[in-house]
């Protein structure tokens, strides 16, 4: 099911785990646990409605700083979600891709990246960018590097190429669950015309119905990428020639 107001490329800041955990009285990482079944269930309904590209922030340059016990857990639970759900993933036509720094991450991850990268590289159905070790300042700044290196002229078609999400045109909508209305250094250069919807749901309760509600809400904005509304292409004439 598709219409008009359906985003193609739906990016989501999976924010909440820690306090769903804490609300129970149960340790953060319970929380991160239900995140991923809360993704699963997304990419489905994503996928269910016509959306063909969805991003999701599951560890950002600065989770580091995290306690030690937190961030060695989710790398654990990220090693191990990728091994048990490649396989249905791929049979749903999924098409995963890491996005973020590989330095630093263990063989352990890295083995498990690349093998659900080169096992679902041929999907078309739904692209999951899975943004792990990510940063939109990093981002901004490994495609600057990479269009120096390569004695490029640095423009804004350069550094986009060179951008860590180029596969994919930018989101049409972004969520972020958990109830901050921040963009914690998520997408910062692709987001420049992205609608917003912040939902007040923790991520591990995020469900279809507020899925639809965000989905609703986008298909209600005006988006005019700073010309007016209504305008058609053909009238936008420079200045002066008209
Ligand atoms: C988001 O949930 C997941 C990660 C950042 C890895 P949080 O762990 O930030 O949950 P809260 O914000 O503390 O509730
Ligand atoms: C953003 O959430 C990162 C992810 C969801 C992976 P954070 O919980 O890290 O963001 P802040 O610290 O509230 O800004
Ligand atoms: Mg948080």
């Amino acid at each position: 099911m598709t219409n008009k107001s359906t985003p193609h490329h739906v990016a989501i800041v999976m924010d909440g785990n820690g306090r769903w955990a804490s609300r129970r009285f149960l340790p953060r990482i319970a929380g991160h646990k239900q995140g991923v079944d809360a993704l699963k269930r997304c990419a489905r309904a994503c996928d269910a409605r016509g959306i063909k590209v969805l991003t999701v922030f599951a560890f950002s340059s600065e989770n580091w700083q995290r306690p030690q016990e937190e961030v060695s857990g989710l790398m654990d639970l990220f090693a191990l979600a990728l091994g048990r759900e490649v396989p249905q993933l791929k049979a749903d036509g999924v098409q995963l891709r890491f996005i973020g720094e590989r330095q630093g991450l263990s063989s352990r991850v890295l083995k498990g990246i690349e093998l659900a990268e080169s096992a679902t590289a041929a999907n078309q159905q739904l692209v999951l960018n899975v943004c792990f070790n990510y940063g939109g300042r990093w981002d901004i700044v490994q495609a600057a590097a990479r269009v120096a290196a390569q004695g490029l002229a640095m423009t804004e078609q350069s550094l986009s190429q060179m951008m860590a999400l180029a596969h994919v045109p930018d989101p049409d909508l972004v969520i972020r669950t958990g109830g901050e209305q921040r963009i914690s250094n998520f997408l910062l250069w692709q987001s420049a015309y992205s609608e917003f919807f912040f939902s007040d749901k923790l991520w591990p309760d995020f469900d279809e119905a507020e899925l639809d509600l965000a989905i609703q809400t986008y298909g209600q904005r005006d988006r005019r990428f700073g010309k007016v509304s209504g305008q058609r292409d053909a009238v936008s004439l420079p200045t002066g020639s008209n």
